[in-house]
């Protein structure tokens, strides 16, 4: 079969990124794959790149995605990154095909789901309403109030020692431009980001977060973000607190939202452990794989 690979100009440009793609089509005309490289463009993550491959079903096995990924990693050579990651879920093609062409595993994520409909709301209570001497909740929906968004930026540090295992996510540096730019982006995607805090009474800073985010007609399941509490209010339970707090917040809010999704890496035990005393039930894991070039 003859197949032809068309770059394709994407002309979405986000703040830290932007997208090469690539159309695999037979030779009918007849799209039968893409490929989409995202190249991060902020200090911190310039040397990586990010693989989104895909085969029609039908079509695989014929070298169609080797074509792709060789116009991808092509490219990735040519604007000088260093590394490509890609994702797929564990036992999937994906997770054959990238370790055949080259790739290494470098991190396993395990997803669990929170039912919503079976929550011991009487327990989640206990937790949010038991007093964390020296703390306070706080939360919002969409950007981040002015009066915390300083502080908010600065605890975005909590995930610099987030466990990765091997994978090179490189470095992101937060400011206030950054906060209020992903919850644009997640607004203007239609979604709702539900963010809850805990605040140092000592000084009103943020000591940590957990974010959500929600779908816009408030059904299926939501995802949680990132949750991360700053190394030095660590060991006080504030990781546990905030995300009970942000489940019975969507609970209330969201009547008709069916589970809570969280991923959190093998490795990640601290926040394994909060998934687990929550009631979050694991589903699947994806795998990350990188690719040194
Ligand atoms: C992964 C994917 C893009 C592969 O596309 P494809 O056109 O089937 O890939 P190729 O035919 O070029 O396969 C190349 C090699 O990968 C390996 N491979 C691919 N799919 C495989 C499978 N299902 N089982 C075992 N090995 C597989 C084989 O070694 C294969 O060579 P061979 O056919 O000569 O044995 C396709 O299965 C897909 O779209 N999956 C869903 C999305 C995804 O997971 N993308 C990858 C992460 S971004």
């Amino acid at each position: 079969m003859s197949i032809r690979v068309t770059p394709l100009t994407d002309p979405h440009h986000g703040p830290s990124s932007h997208r090469l793609a690539w159309l695999a089509s037979d030779a009918a005309g007849v799209p039968v794959g893409s490929a989409f490289l995202r190249l991060f463009t902020d200090a911190g993550r310039a040397h990586l790149a990010e693989l989104e491959l895909r085969v029609h079903p039908v079509e695989r096995r014929r070298g169609i995605g080797s074509r792709l990924l060789d116009a991808a990693v092509a490219a990735a050579r040519e604007d000088r990154r260093r590394c490509v990651l890609a994702q797929a879920e564990a036992g999937s093609p994906g997770g054959r095909f990238l370790p055949a062409r080259g790739f290494r595993k470098v991190l396993t994520l395990t997803f669990a789901r929170l039912p919503l409909a079976g929550v011991d709301v009487a327990a989640l209570e206990k937790i949010v309403e038991r007093p964390h001497p020296g703390y306070r909740l706080a939360s919002w929906y969409g950007t981040v109030p002015d009066d915390l968004a300083r502080t908010f930026a600065a605890s975005r540090r909590a995930m610099d020692d987030m466990p990765m295992d091997d994978a090179d996510h490189g470095t992101v540096t937060w400011d206030v431009d950054r906060v209020r730019a992903v919850a644009r982006a997640v607004a203007e995607r239609g979604e709702l980001l539900h963010t809850v805090v805990a605040v140092d009474a000592s000084d009103g800073s943020i000591a940590g977060f957990t974010e959500l985010v929600v779908p816009g007609d408030g059904r299926g399941d939501g995802l949680h973000y990132g949750t991360g509490v700053l190394p030095e209010h660590r060991g006080h339970g504030l990781g546990r607190w905030m995300k009970a707090a942000s489940i019975r917040q969507a609970r209330a809010r969201h009547p008709e939202l069916g589970g809570l999704l969280t991923d959190t890496a093998d490795t990640n035990r601290p926040m394994r452990n909060i998934n687990d005393a929550l009631g979050y039930a694991p589903t699947h894991q994806e795998l990350t794989y990188q690719l040194d070039l």
